[in-house]
């Protein structure tokens, strides 16, 4: 499926698809934005239904107005967009709630609540290709978290090994509380089975925790694949900001009786019915339980838009249009001689979504994301991406090749500058040329290796500095030149 095929053709609808920057050659030209799998551009027509909100905004607290009904009918309705996305129409069995920025907040609430709720269970299994934010928060309120183990080795490992998962669960009988796992990792891309491993789960009493942070935007998920109540999955947190919609709060959805009977993280106002001096009583209803104070109304708002044009759109027709482009990546990456793809790169026996992480032979992943931004105004991430288990282990062959220990304590500091990978992440607006300009800067950089780095310093933290080429962000954008611009009339006050 070509760009012109799309389901439908949203290129033009992203905020900053067409955003230029300079080039070291002095050239303007239009960024390829290839960071997605950080944060996805916003959605135009989404930001502008909650601007339009903004018209009758009022707080979700009030009620007799009419801005305030206008402003609950809006949230309700994103509540519902949420919950449809995934497929879940049973209101009494599964509920939504924002929370937080991201999945980090949702995340560290299920943790504790799911801790609490059964003590006795005192093991969470993780995967080991975890996002932070889905391991630490079950080490801090679990009283243990044991890594599942992956398929294959590195540093072409595969998605979670069912087989090493069922052990574990035998191993541990009656003591596993739940299995945190995410759709799809944030480093390779690559899909977890999480309805297989629900069913897996449920059969040992254990319950699945679903980080989809990074699957979501991407294919469609279902709470459960067949409408089996052993394959369904209790709780799917995931980001807004990672779905076309940043400003937008996190995510979870979740089975309300697992929520039932813990009093919620946070308290304050609009999640209590009745308050004295000396006590007050939180109120069954939920959301409001677990959403103290006064909610990201426009966020919500703007989150519930995207979830309602990417199901207008259809997420197979949305899956279909980005897995063409990978394979793309993927194959033209793999045939270039010194480049080494992480995560096995066979999407026929590995699915994975729009995400490639790699390295160049001999080359700093920091050099490497340097020069793609400066020479070719391709935005890439680089580093470890708040999963340091999962890069040390898809890590491992090169650095046993450099004669580093990665699992000693000190070997952070032994394979700085090498510890990590250069991240090409894919989103809606993705296209062919993106894609060129990334094997375009790849190819050039390889040719001539020292022609660029004589042009870089690096500095304490691993970091590139061109010696020459300097833009100053606040030459491209200074929030305090835009409000000048915007309300000339507002000048600052001589007191
Ligand atoms: N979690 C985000 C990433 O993977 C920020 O880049």
């Amino acid at each position: 499926m070509s760009d012109s095929t799309r389901p439908v053709n949203l290129k033009k609808h992203f905020i900053a698809f067409d955003t230029c920057y300079p080039l070291v050659n002095g050239r303007l030209t239009r960024r390829h934005y290839l960071d997605s799998a950080a944060s996805t551009l916003a959605l135009r027509c989404a930001r502008q239904v909650a601007d339009e909100l903004l018209a009758h905004y009022a707080n979700t607290h009030s009620q007799a107005h009419f801005s305030a009904r206008i402003v609950n009918h809006a949230y309700d309705w994103s509540h519902r967009q949420v919950l449809n996305f995934v497929g879940s129409t049973d209101t009494e069995r599964h509920l939504a709630c924002f929370s937080g920025t991201g999945s980090t907040a949702s995340l560290n609430r299920l943790a504790r609540i799911l801790a609490a709720q059964r003590p006795e269970r005192g093991i969470v299994l993780a995967s080991l290709m975890e996002h932070h934010s889905n391991d630490l928060p079950h080490r801090k309120y679990a009283g243990q978290v044991i890594h599942i183990p992956l398929m294959g080795t590195a540093p072409i490992s595969g998605a979670v090994d069912l087989a090493a998962l069922e052990r574990l669960l035998k191993q541990y009988a009656g003591r596993v509380n739940y299995i945190a796992v995410s759709a799809a990792s944030n480093v390779t891309g690559i899909v977890n089975p999480v309805h297989d491993i629900a069913a897996l789960a449920h059969a040992h009493g254990a319950w699945v925790v679903v980080d989809a942070s990074q699957f979501v935007a991407h294919a469609p998920l279902a709470i459960s694949d067949t409408g089996a109540a052993e394959r369904e999955l209790d709780a799917i947190v995931f980001s807004g900001h990672k779905l076309y919609a940043p400003g937008s709060p996190g995510v979870m959805v979740v089975r309300r009786a697992l929520l039932e009977g813990q009093e919620p993280d946070e308290l304050g106002g609009g999640m209590v019915d009745e308050v004295s001096v000396s006590d007050y009583r939180v109120t069954d209803r939920f959301p409001d339980r677990e959403e103290a104070g006064t909610p990201n109304i426009p966020g919500a708002v703007q989150l519930g838009a995207v979830l309602n044009v990417l199901q207008r759109m259809g997420m197979k027709a949305v899956h279909a249009a980005e897995q063409r482009l990978l394979r793309r990546l993927l194959a033209e990456l793999t045939a270039i001689p010194g480049v080494r793809v992480y995560g096995d790169p066979d999407p026929e026996r590995t699915p994975r979504l729009g995400v490639v992480s790699f390295n160049l032979a001999g080359l700093e992943h920091g050099l490497v994301a340097a020069v793609l931004n400066d020479y070719h105004n391709v935005a890439v991430r680089n580093g470890c991406f708040c999963a340091h288990p999962y890069v040390r282990e898809l890590l491992k062959p090169e650095l046993w090749e450099l004669e580093i220990d990665p699992d000693a304590d000190d070997a952070d500091a032994l394979i700085e500058p090498w510890r990590g990978m250069v991240r090409a992440s894919l989103g809606l607006y993705s296209t062919d040329e993106d894609i060129d300009a990334l094997l375009t800067g790849i190819r050039e950089l390889q040719a001539h290796p020292e022609k660029y780095r004589v042009q870089y310093r690096m500095d304490r933290n691993g970091h590139f500095h061109h010696q020459t080429f300097k833009v100053s962000p606040e030459s491209l954008f200074d929030p305090e030149a835009v409000l000048n611009r915007l309300c000339p009339d507002v000048k600052p006050s001589l007191n």
